[in-house]
């Protein structure tokens, strides 16, 4: 797959979408196949991905997207073999401390979601660090989704509101769509309008099951290594097409 099939012809001049989501999600996949692809190991996927991500977040705030969720370590991640989730876990570290400071000349604004408990203490304090360095910045706001399922968000919600009603702060029939959104991690974040995955994969694998109830899809045949400027316009052009309904009609002649 080359990324030129994905996204046209890319010396073709820069240009502004005519439509830009307002917070878009990204499931940053294909690392491993695409060194695989290279005879290489897996973990220089994961590498090349880091700069992968570089990119798209410069991309995405010259683009003018207000909110960008990677998805960059999942709940389910564990199960790889350790030297590579050793490998993961040095990459977000590495991240952090090598490009925090430039985040925040961007005045991007850095939030973490996801189960921190299971992290190294050192990894906890610099995801801390990354929020509280950044907490005020007014720019593009990068949610890092970390140790991160959205099953297991909704389930730590609803047990919760579980313990408010058995308090009896909480009366059952007051439980309602808002104030579970408002117990997700994710609270007071928009719901994504645009989630792309790369690979040519077509699934959510446990990414903001809740909050992309009415999201688009849009699906890269390319690596995420690829990943470039191009690539999000392309993206992002795809989901201008797209006719929004939100579960309603529009401008649809009577049955
Ligand atoms: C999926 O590719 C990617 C991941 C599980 C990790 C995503 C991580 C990065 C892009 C780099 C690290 C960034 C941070 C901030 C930690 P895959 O390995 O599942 O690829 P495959 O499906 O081709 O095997």
């Amino acid at each position: 797959m080359t990324l030129r099939a994905a996204t046209g012809d890319a010396s073709a001049p820069e240009r502004a979408p005519a439509v830009v989501p307002v917070h878009v999600g990204v499931i940053m996949d294909g690392n491993g196949r695409w060194a695989a692809a290279r005879k290489l190991p897996r973990i220089e996927g994961h590498r090349r991905g880091v700069e992968a991500l570089r990119r798209c977040v410069r991309a995405a705030r010259e683009v003018g997207i207000r909110f960008l969720t990677i998805y960059s370590f999942s709940s389910e991640n564990w199960s790889r073999p350790v030297g590579e989730v050793t490998e993961l876990m040095r990459l977000l570290k590495l991240f952090l401390r090598h490009d925090l400071a430039e985040l925040h000349r961007a005045n991007v604004r850095v939030k973490v979601i996801g189960e921190r408990a299971n992290l190294s203490p050192e990894i906890r304090d610099l995801l801390a660090e990354a929020e509280e360095m950044t907490r005020g910045n007014t720019g593009l706001t990068l949610v890092v989704a970390f140790n991160y399922g959205s099953r297991q968000e909704i389930a730590g919600a609803v047990s919760r509101i579980a313990a408010d009603v058995a308090a009896g702060r909480l009366k059952p029939q007051d439980v309602d769509v808002e104030m579970i959104s408002q117990r997700l991690d994710t609270a007071g974040i928009p719901d994504p309008d645009l989630i792309v995955r790369t690979s040519g994969e077509q699934r959510l694998s446990n990414f903001l099951l809740w909050q992309a109830a009415y999201s688009e899809f849009v699906f890269l045949p390319i690596y995420w290594p690829d990943f470039d400027k191009a690539a999000l316009l392309s993206a992002i052009d795809e989901y201008a097409r797209r006719d929004r309904r939100f579960g309603g009609v529009t401008n649809c002649p009577g049955p």
